[in-house]
């Protein structure tokens, strides 16, 4: 019985949180917007590269090969303006800069 109610509880707390997040007026408007790929990989190369590789294939940041498997879109905004993992910094790209990231992102996932 406790088990149900700690269950239940923490379904609640995600579902919260989540909702909280998807109204955060940044992250809405990043998933509004159609990201670019090529521009995205320009980004990354000035933005990213030296930590996660020109391919993204790693190098002091970890590969992001398949990263939109593990992590939903909306954690992968997180991730890029959080800063809540030292040493990544805490990026504050546009919106639209921002959607082109991310539709990088998803691209490096081979299927
Ligand atoms: C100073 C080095 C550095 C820079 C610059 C950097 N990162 Fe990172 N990044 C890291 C490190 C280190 C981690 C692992 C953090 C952890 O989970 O402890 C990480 C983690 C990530 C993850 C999560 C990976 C996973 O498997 O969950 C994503 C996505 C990511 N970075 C994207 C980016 C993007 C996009 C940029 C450019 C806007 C960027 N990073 C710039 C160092 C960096």
């Amino acid at each position: 019985m406790v088990i149900i109610v700690v269950l239940f509880l923490i379904s609640t707390y995600l579902i919260t949180f989540n909702l909280a997040k998807m109204s955060d007026p940044y992250i809405k408007e990043v998933l509004s917007l159609q990201g670019n790929v090529s521009r995205g990989y320009e980004i990354f190369q000035i933005n990213c590269a030296a930590c996660h590789g020109q391919f993204a294939d790693g190098i002091v940041g970890p590969s992001l090969e398949d990263v939109s498997h593990r992590k939903s879109r909306i954690s992968l905004i997180e991730q890029v303006i959080s800063g809540k993992t030292p040493p990544m910094p805490k990026f504050q790209p546009d919106p639209q800069a921002m959607a082109d990231l991310l539709v990088y992102l998803e691209n490096l996932s081979k299927n």
